[in-house]
């Protein structure tokens, strides 16, 4: 699928965003979002031994487990700040300043390949798979997760229902590939066979996001979030008034799902 947008531009600013909310982000999102990664290590099988390539793997904490189960490590990112953390977490990995587009690795390298909540920050997936699928020995596994769509998603609903209804989504960020693409199994399906993996699964899983009230999550998202959070930060200051007031949700849980394939397998979680 060629993209209608500069990607170049999309990349530099993701990469920007994640750069300088990286300390928040490990001390906050990443301790929810990495509630999947016990989901993800079990869909690519990861064991003792097991040669792994954690692919965006932000602060390190799906490579930090990985590596309690005996795995052999290396941990990709494109943001520096990111993939410092992830070498304070885990200095027995080895980890990589890279692009999960162009991956630094020869082919038929790696038993398993995890990224949990990447997907959806490239800005061409077709061209992250095809490179996990491409690294993975025969009859490796894949996995990764990306957020269910807000008509399924709780969390979603509440953060992007709360701009639609007080705010406005059309703001001047660089454009960037659809965020809940992924969300839709048969697309997940559709790329992965595509890319060259069968035996594909897709399944929810569960993510917990707790906090007391919605106000709170409106003033924790700018700071750990690269792409939620500019695009809070860009509303006008009435808008950003009414949203910070009580929102039209208040829920407690949202959904990842995943997908999983084996021979060259990989499960995607979608978060
Ligand atoms: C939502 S965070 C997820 C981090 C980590 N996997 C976790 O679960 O906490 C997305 C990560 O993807 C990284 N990222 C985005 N695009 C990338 C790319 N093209 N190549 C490598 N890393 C990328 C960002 O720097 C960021 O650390």
């Amino acid at each position: 699928m060629s993209t209608d947008f500069d990607e170049a531009a999309f990349k530099a600013f993701e990469r920007e965003g994640y750069s300088r909310v990286a300390e928040t982000y490990a001390d906050k999102t990443a301790k929810v979002t990495g509630q999947a990664n016990e989901t993800i290590l079990n869909s690519v099988d990861a064991k003792a031994g097991t040669h792994l390539l954690d692919v965006a793997c932000g602060p390190g904490l799906l490579s930090a487990l990985a590596l309690k189960r005996g795995a052999i490590v290396n941990a990709l990112d494109y943001s520096p700040t990111m993939v410092a953390l992830a070498r304070r977490l885990c200095p027995a990995a080895q980890t990589w300043e890279g692009d999960a587009e162009n991956l630094p690795f020869e082919d038929d390298h790696f038993d398993a390949v995890a990224c949990n909540l990447g997907i959806l920050h490239f800005a061409n997936p077709e061209r992250a798979v095809t490179e996990a699928f491409r690294v993975l020995k025969d009859g490796g596994r894949y996995a990764f997760t990306c957020w269910t769509a807000p008509s399924v998603n709780p969390f979603m609903g509440l953060i992007l229902g709360s701009i639609q209804a007080h705010g406005t989504l059309d703001v001047d960020l660089p454009e960037g590939p659809p965020l809940f693409r992924f969300s839709d199994a048969a697309e997940c399906r559709n790329v992965l066979k595509k890319a060259g993996f069968s035996e594909i699964d897709v399944t929810e899983a569960p993510l917990i996001w707790p906090f007391a009230i919605a106000e709170e999550l409106v003033h924790e998202l700018p700071t750990s979030t690269a792409r939620l959070g500019p695009l809070l930060e860009a509303q006008t200051q009435g808008r950003a008034a009414r949203l910070s007031k009580p929102l039209p949700m208040a829920p407690k849980r949202s959904r990842q799902k995943a997908s999983s394939k084996s021979h060259r397998q990989y499960l995607s979680p979608l978060d």
